[in-house]
């Protein structure tokens, strides 16, 4: 989208804050320079604009005369205003006579602020406050004047005919404005921009741009947008538009499939056809001669009541709007018998798939199944359940086949149980496996099984090795040797 937006740097960082009469203070108070003047200062025709002087800390110097001096963008320095405390203020013939006038009456020389009414597109230019001094000389300040007129924002999409040349697709137009105004596209078409700009009467400039495309089908429709930037608005102002680009119609037929049979009934073709403007007539045509019989038309479509020699041709479908002709055809090929219907075939084959998914899944939750019993049948209330591995993590794996021979000798499946399934279950799978087995070796087990805790203590389910007889002394073992699916037998034998 950002391929044609051509940002304005200079001009939008301008544009931040339209300010009327003050930009900003500037002051000049550098080493001698004593005269302090605001550095801009923006206006609209008909308004009336102060321009601001004084003079830093006169102590020690002699004030003896201040001039105003006007510098237009093009021309002559003249001085409009002059004031000397003994002989007064004087307006020398200028073409801002008569409508610039010192602020205070009598002007003050430290502060001889000036002000123009109903300023003008050519009142634009600098304005010098320039103090006549002793001892140190002539010390100036100078303002610029900057003249803004709000431009007309116009845009419009330009209907163009797909073709090889590049063609207007969309213009917009930004009138009378001062500074001059900014135009910009957002759009994803692929074309160029052409910007022309003229200055009118009062200075004012007026902006054309056009966006340029080799016009196609595709184009139709596509999103432009026209971004006009200037000093006056606030942000940018922008005007989506659509393209439009008007084609032939383009034509498709869709319906046959190839197994047109004798005797077979009501066989349709659709004409499809899309154009700019919208295709209005639909003709349906046989290669050879006549339309027979059997042959029924209606809007875009052909229906075949029953298929018989006479259809064995070509169809074919014109179609028309303003700008031309599409056209497409079909040749049908009928057949002595029908073909297996691709449908059916297909119905078939999709049938055997689901079947063997459904035996699949019976057989997989006949297993889970009988593994869940065996497992209830060996398993203790479920607070001794192995918790869920709740995080996987490769160097505890390893610690399995680190600390336990026996799992080392498991196939590689089983032995990464940790990363393959979360289910406990499988973790019981493997303890029963080892039933049997000496219970040193069993601990070891338990002390790796848990490799996904992150934090042990605060597990709610503590690893079934920590289970103490305190809660269930009846199920405590007689001997040392305690066998954890007795234990849980016992301990359900008493409940
Ligand atoms: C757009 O401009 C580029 C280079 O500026 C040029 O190569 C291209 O042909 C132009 N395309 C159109 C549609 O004017
Ligand atoms: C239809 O025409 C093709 C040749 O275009 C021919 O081979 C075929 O036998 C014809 N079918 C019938 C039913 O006449």
């Amino acid at each position: 989208m950002s391929r044609h937006y051509a940002g304005d740097c200079h001009g939008s960082s301008r544009n931040t804050g339209l300010v009327i009469l003050v930009t900003f203070l500037f002051i000049h108070g550098g080493l001698g320079q004593r005269v302090k003047v605001e550095t801009e200062v923006l206006s609209y025709p008909g308004q009336t604009v102060n321009l601001r002087c004084s003079f830093n800390d006169p102590s020690g110097i002699q004030l003896t005369q201040v001039t105003w001096i006007y510098e237009p963008v093009e021309g002559e320095r003249v001085n409009i205003a002059v004031y000397h405390p003994n002989f007064g203020a004087h307006f020398p013939e200028t073409p801002q006579k008569g409508r610039v006038t010192f602020v205070t009456n009598p002007p003050s020389l430290p502060n001889p602020s000036i002000q123009i009414s109903d300023v003008k597109m050519s009142d634009e230019g600098k304005y010098i406050c320039e103090f006549a001094t002793y001892p140190s000389g002539n010390e100036l300040g100078t303002t610029s004047l900057i003249m803004l007129a709000k431009p007309k924002n116009t845009a419009g999409a330009v209907t163009a005919v797909a073709g090889t040349k590049p063609a207007v697709v969309a213009r917009c137009q930004s009138a009378n404005g001062r500074p001059e105004a900014l135009i910009s596209w957002v759009t994803t078409a692929n074309g160029n921009a052409s910007t022309v700009s003229k200055t009118g009467a009062d200075n004012t400039v007026t902006v054309v741009s056009e966006y340029l495309l080799v016009p196609t089908a595709a184009d139709n429709g596509k999103d432009i947008s026209c971004v006009v930037t200037h000093r006056t608005l606030t942000k940018p102002e922008s005007f989506p538009m659509k393209l439009a680009v008007e084609y032939p119609p383009k034509v498709t037929i869709i319906g046959y499939d190839n197994n047109w049979y004798i005797g077979r009934t009501n066989v349709e073709l659709t004409c499809q056809a899309n154009g700019n403007p919208q295709p209005l007539t639909v003709k349906w045509k046989i290669l050879t001669g006549e339309m027979p019989d059997t042959v029924v038309l209606k809007e875009n479509k052909l229906t075949v009541l029953k298929v018989d020699e006479a259809v064995n041709t070509t169809f074919i479908c014109e179609v028309k709007n303003r700008l031309g002709t599409g056209k497409e055809q079909v040749t049908a090929l009928v057949r002595g018998t029908r073909l297996p219907e691709k449908g059916a075939t297909t119905g078939i084959i999709i049938g055997a798939i689901i079947g063997v998914i459904i035996i699949l899944a019976a057989i997989g939750s006949g297993i889970a199944m009988y593994r869940r019993r065996k497992k209830s049948m060996s398993d203790g209330p479920p607070t001794f359940q192995p918790p869920p591995p709740k995080k996987t993590n490769s160097s505890t794996d390893r610690l399995i086949n680190v600390h336990d021979p026996v799992v080392e000798n498991r196939p590689l499946q089983e032995q990464y149980y940790n990363t393959q399934s979360a289910e406990p279950v499988t973790d019981l799978d493997t303890y029963q496996e080892e039933e049997g087995e000496a219970p040193k070796d069993r601990v070891h087990y338990y002390s790796a099984a848990p490799s996904g805790w992150d934090d042990p203590e605060h597990n709610e389910v503590p690893p079934p090795y920590l289970y103490t007889y305190a809660d269930d002394p009846q199920a405590a073992p007689q001997d040392g040797v305690v066998n954890r699916g007795d234990s849980f037998v016992s301990a359900a034998m008493f409940v």
